[in-house]
């Protein structure tokens, strides 16, 4: 089997209800992190995962994340004309960064379903799935290059990429049944459990937004019928590859920041704002002088 893996599909159809009320105009994944939005983050990581293909799952009412990856002669050429090079320069570099693909999920049927929508596009590619809220900080390597280096070394087969959570919010979660530890990140499965209840659970270790997959996913996607909530579930075509050709999970090194969430978006924010030389010591003393107000 082909190993490469150079496609990414990133869903981003859901409707951010815990974001409203500003995800009635705007989606989640287009939230501002400094000066990029949340989603941008992921195609980053993408991109230095050596993928070359981004597919964005959206609904028909979103179109701000399409906008941004599109080209705007209009405002590049207002910034080359008041002589504002480097505003031109980032407009002009956003739609270079990769081939953007647009599907379009009609229906809310869950995360399986919006990756499906995906299939005419990616055919019989392998590729990366990343939910589009799930942000990773990778000075070092990224979550997805760990994940697409096991996807190599183990035959090109499923990796569903995680960490280990509190047990208590184990219920948030797909949850693996650990097989066996094959080296320090990567362990082969028994199988993986949509959500359980605590005392359920066959381990902390939970699925956390990002997979590996070849292209047999879409045929099983097909044929899985809703769970959980209604929905066609990932984690359930996932279980049934396990059964069928194995599957692995990666436990991936980098802090991750859950940002469909509202307290994980903005620690993202305080974190990547951090990060940035240009303000940090002044955003240090405002942030001090903050927590003093509150604690
Ligand atoms: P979430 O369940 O966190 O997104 O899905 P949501 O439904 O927008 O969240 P809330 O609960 O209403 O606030 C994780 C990712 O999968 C996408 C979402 O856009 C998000 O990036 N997703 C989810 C889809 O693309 N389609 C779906 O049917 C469900």
């Amino acid at each position: 089997m082909n190993n490469k893996v150079e496609w990414a599909v990133i869903p981003a159809a859901g409707r951010g209800t815990r974001f409203l009320p500003i995800t009635k105009g705007t989606s989640k994944e287009m939230l501002n992190i400094v000066d990029r939005p949340t989603i941008d983050y992921i195609v980053e990581e993408c991109l230095n995962a050596g993928i070359k293909n981004i597919v964005f799952i959206v609904s028909e009412y979103k179109d701000d994340i399409k906008k941004y990856y599109s080209e705007d002669k209009k405002f590049y050429d207002e910034m080359i004309r008041a002589k504002k090079d480097d505003f031109a320069k980032i407009i002009d570099s956003i739609p270079k960064k990769a081939n953007f693909y647009y599907c379009i999920q009609k229906e809310m049927l869950g995360l399986g379903h919006a990756v499906l929508c995906a299939k005419d596009v990616v055919k019989d590619n392998n590729f990366v799935v990343c939910c589009g809220d799930d942000i990773v900080d990778f000075d070092k390597k990224s979550a997805v290059s760990e994940l697409i280096d096991a996807f190599s070394k183990n035959g090109g087969k499923t990796i569903v990429g995680g960490q280990e959570v509190d047990l208590n919010n184990i219920s948030k979660y797909g949850a693996m049944d650990i097989k066996e530890k094959i080296d320090d990140v990567t362990y082969s499965l028994k199988g993986i459990i949509e959500k359980p209840k605590k005392e359920e659970a066959p381990s902390n270790f939970a699925s956390l937004g990002k997979w590996v997959f070849n292209s047999h996913i879409f045929e099983e996607l097909e044929h899985t019928k809703p769970g959980k909530g209604g929905e066609i579930q990932l984690t359930d075509a996932i279980a049934s590859i396990i059964e069928k050709e194995g599957a692995y999970f990666v436990n991936f090194h980098p802090t991750r920041y859950d940002c469909g969430d509202k307290l994980g978006y903005l620690e993202a924010v305080v974190h990547f704002a951090l990060k940035r030389e240009e303000f940090r010591k002044d955003f240090i003393d405002f942030l001090e002088k903050e927590v003093k107000k509150y604690k």
